[in-house]
Parts: structure tokens; sequence; C-alpha cells
């Protein structure tokens, strides 16, 4: 393996390595998860880890930090070998590992400063020591220049705020190397922005960050070095200074992607989908939009500016106080998700742990589940056989990464459970999509393959509604673009005026419509 670390600078050559792991392979009952897999992790590096939906990324991390333990292989943390037998995460914390996940561990009722010491409070007498532990907070959020109230419960927290607490919590004790793995699926620019600092500032401290995104202009942003796994195996690794996005790309998916978005019509049918006024208290107000057959329109906004209650309001499941909804220019009452099914509507959510996918169901059940009468016979037999088929197809068609149907969705790589909730909605046969952060974790491969099924859906004169952080996505896809700001719509962008600068100077309430 030709890592950054020996390729690189005389003062870091010196140092030894934070870690190094040595022909890994670890194997769940059915899968080879890695293969012989080799990583090394130097002080004060930032190191991309890559790989598409199931490549082994987060198994890699869990190797290193005693959640999993490997089948074969050595681990060495600064140049001692680890034994692996009784490794724990508790252990690798002593080490000094800490991971965080895009996922919040946090717990929400407590409030920021007793999340991060949970487990490390100080004492004095028996009791706890909030004195010294609010200056440890405070010299925290100092170290990481941060300015978050600490003192109020985290579900009021921003999820960036969130995301600063989580980190404080892995950094405030003696961590050496920081495993941040899709941190930044769920944040939006300016915060991704923040992030990168603050790993700025770890790294000069000397500290080690493995860095796992499918955002890959993050990579180039913020890693020195890379490594690209692909099906459990070591591709390659290097400085990210000698490669480009697009020959990252072909490490990744194993072959070049020249053109990522597809050239999408401009002739539409009749409006679909018509919103005027929908107010909702403290989430939206006054929002009015249309969307036409063959369309897609996309809704931008920061966290907090209300696009997923807004999806959720026209699906049925967050309560309005005012304004009308009309399908097909008949005005409806929308009551519920499914009332919302049966007038046309399909909606894949942003959380898909909890409203996307039923974790005690298998692939083949959850791909079926909002489609079930489509496969009735005579209206009383279920015919199983052609619901496997169509779970089937169209999750070879999102290259969904498993090895049964019959599999239960929980053990999935999260980007795969991400592709099942979207086959499913595409089977359905829905006339009206409303995608709140569709590609959110999925890998670059698998993402193209999304926006061609959503070209193809508008081909199929379907008209599709999508939320999502990543303005170029929506510049690419979307025939016009909803911009909120606090509850209500700041601007439209179509034409000419769809560029990056436009959209981020109205996302932020600097122009109007
Ligand atoms: N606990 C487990 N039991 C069984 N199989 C597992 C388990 N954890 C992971 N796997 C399998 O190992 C493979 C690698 O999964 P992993 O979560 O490491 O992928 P990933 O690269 O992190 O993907 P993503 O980008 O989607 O998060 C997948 O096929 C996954 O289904
Ligand atoms: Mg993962």
């Amino acid at each position: 393996m030709k890592s950054r670390s020996q390729a690189d600078t005389g003062a870091q050559a010196a140092a030894l390595p934070l870690v190094e792991l040595k022909n890994c392979t670890m194997e769940f009952p059915g899968v080879r998860a890695l293969d012989n897999v080799n990583f090394t992790l130097m002080p004060g590096e930032c190191h991309g880890l890559v790989g598409e939906n199931g490549a082994g990324k987060s198994t890699l991390s869990k190797c290193i930090t005693g959640e999993n333990h490997m089948t074969r292989g050595e681990l060495f943390m600064e140049g001692k070998k680890v034994r692996l037998s009784g490794y724990s995460i508790k252990e690798s914390q002593r080490l000094g590992l800490q991971v965080v996940h895009q996922e919040f561990q946090l717990m929400s009722e407590m409030t920021g400063l007793e999340n991060i010491f949970i487990g490390h409070y100080a004492r004095r007498g028996g009791l706890i020591d909030w004195k010294t532990l609010n200056r440890r907070a405070r010299e925290l959020m100092d170290f990481l220049q941060c300015d978050v109230d600490l003192n109020v419960p985290v579900h009021y927290l921003r999820t960036a705020e969130k995301q600063i607490i989580q980190l404080a919590k892995a950094v405030q004790s003696e961590s050496k190397v920081l495993i941040l793995d899709e941190l930044t699926a769920v944040l939006q620019e300016k915060d991704i922005l923040n992030i990168f600092r603050i790993i700025g500032i770890l790294k000069a401290k000397g500290m080690g960050i493995i860095y796992i995104s499918h955002r890959l202009n993050e990579i180039f942003e913020c890693c020195d070095s890379y490594t690209v796994l692909c099906d459990g195996r070591h591709i390659d690794s290097g400085n990210v200074r000698d490669i480009d996005q697009q020959k990252l790309i072909k490490m990744i998916i194993g072959r070049e992607l020249t053109q990522v978005y597809p050239k999408m019509g401009t002739q539409f049918g009749d409006t679909m989908l018509e919103v005027k006024g929908l107010t909702a208290p403290r989430a939206f107000r006054d929002i009015s939009f249309y969307v036409r057959s063959g369309e897609v329109i996309g809704l931008a906004g920061l966290v907090g500016a209300g696009k997923t209650e807004l999806v959720q309001a026209i699906f049925g499941t967050h309560p309005v106080t005012g304004g009308t909804i009309l399908i097909r220019g008949r005005e409806v009452k929308i009551k519920n998700p499914e009332h919302a099914i049966r007038l046309g509507l399909g909606y894949i959510p942003d959380e898909r742990r909890t409203l996307g996918l039923n974790m005690k169901f298998d692939i083949k059940e959850n791909t079926v589940l909002p489609s079930m009468s489509k496969f009735r016979k005579f209206k009383i037999f279920q015919d199983h056989r052609a619901e496997a088929r169509s779970a089937y197809d169209i999750n070879e068609k999102l290259e969904l990464s498993y090895y049964s149907l019959w599999q239960s969705v929980e053990k999935l790589s999260g980007g795969n459970q991400q592709k099942i909730v979207i086959a499913k909605w595409m089977l359905r046969n829905s006339e009206i999509f409303l995608l709140d952060e569709p590609t959110r974790g999925i890998d670059v491969g698998a993402k193209f393959e999304i926006y061609k099924l959503i070209h193809e859906l508008t081909r199929q004169g379907k008209s599709v509604v999508m939320v999502s952080p990543e303005l170029e996505e929506l510049i690419g896809l979307c025939n016009r673009i909803y911009i909120l700001y606090e509850g209500s719509i700041m601007d439209i962008v179509e034409g000419e005026r769809k560029t990056q600068e436009v959209i981020i100077s109205s996302l932020l309430g600097v122009n109007g419509k």
C-alpha cells in the first residue's frame, strides 16, 4: 500500500502512526465486509475514507474502535500492538479513540453540559462539581472557538449545534484519534465549513482524523489523504493533492461518470399539485408553489427553514392552520398519509431509520409494503412471486448491495437502507413524489442512478418536489427552486438565475423576490 504517511514530509515521517491496521478481514455471516485491508493514520492527518454504500467504511472504523471484532488482522496504536482479545469500545476510548456519527448519540432531555461530561463528572466530596464542569466546558468551547448554549436540553438546539456538542464530547478527554462517520450528511454548507475549521484546530493539536463522507468535494476541501474501499477491498491510498474528483469517482465506482445530471425536459403538462397560502404556526407561513406534470421543483433553505414540515404537511403528517392544497386542480384536505397515498402522493422522508423503514421487516417486505394492493390476485390472494420479482428488479436498478431479499434491513449499511426507501416509492407508482433529501448518505454511483430514476419519472409525466441541501443537485435537476427563509418563501429561482451565488444569498435571507 502506498500510504500518504510513508510519502509524507520529514517532520511527520519520524512520528509513529496513531493507527495502523494490517491485513484486516471482517466477516459477518454471509458477508465479507473487509478483505485484507491496510490502513494508516498519522498525527495531524485528516484521512478521507471513501467508497460505495456497503463498501466497508463504517465496518473499518468499527474494527479500529473495537465495536467490531475483526476476524483476522492486526491493530497497532502509536506503534504498540493492541491485544484484540478483549478489545472493546471502552478500551479504545482509553487509548484515545472517539467516534462521532451522523445519527445523534446525545440524551435529548439533558443539557449540553451534562451530555459532554456524562460518565466523566468531576466530583467533590461525592457531589458533582458543577463549577469545575462549567469552567471545563467553557475552555472546551473556547478551544473549538464555538458558542453553543450548554445549559438547555439539547433537543432545543439546531442540528449543527448538536454536532458541535458531539464533537466537544469526543475531544474533551485525552483523545488522539477522531472518527467522523458521515457527520456532515445532515449539515448545510455554512455549518460544514465550521466543522472543517474545527478539524483544522484538532489537526494542529496533533490529532488524527478519519473522515467518512459521500460528498467528494469535502474530501478535497478538508482531507490530506484518502483511502478508497470497494466491496471490502482496499483499492488505493494516497495524497489528496495528487488526484482529482474524476479520478476518485473512477476508483470508487470502477467507471467514469462524465455527465452526472441527466438532461431534463422543458415541456410540462397540467399542474398536478398546487399549494396556496399554506401556513403552519412556528414552521412556515403563506407558502404558495405549484408543480406540473413532468416537472421537478426544488425546495431549498437552511436547517430550520421549514422545508421538512412543509412536505410533511402536504403528506398529512404536519398540522396546518391555513391555506389550501389542490391536486389536479381539485382542492383536497389531506387527513393522514393513507389519504395522501390514495390521492397519488409518495413521500421519501429525510429520517430513514425512524420514518422510512420497518427495521423488523426484510428487504422484500419493506420494498413492497406501500404497493401491496398492486400484487393482489382476484382481490384476495397475495401474489408473493410477483412481489419478489418487482422488489428484485427495482433494488437491482438501484444497485443495492445485499445477498438476499429475505435479509433483515437492520444490518444493511446506511446508504443501502436509504436505497430501499426510494425503491419502495418508485414501485408504488405514485403520481406526485415528495422527496426529502433523497440522496443523503448515498454514494456517487447510486446518486447517479437516482437522478436517472427521477428523470425517468418525469418522462412518464410524474411530478417531483425535492428538498436537498446540495445546491448543485437542485440546480442540476429542478426546473424551478423555491427558497425558504425562516418559514417563508424568500425567492423563486429559475432560468438564468439558477446559480449557486443567487441561491446562497437567498438562503441567508439577503435577496428578495
Ligand atoms: N453487524 C452486521 N451484521 C451483518 N452484516 C453487516 C453488519 N455490519 C455491516 N454489515 C455488512 O457489511 C458490509 C459493509 O457495511 P458498512 O456499514 O461498513 O458499509 P459503508 O461503507 O459504511 O456503507 P454506507 O456508505 O452505506 O454507510 C455491508 O454489506 C453490510 O450489510
Ligand atoms: Mg457507513
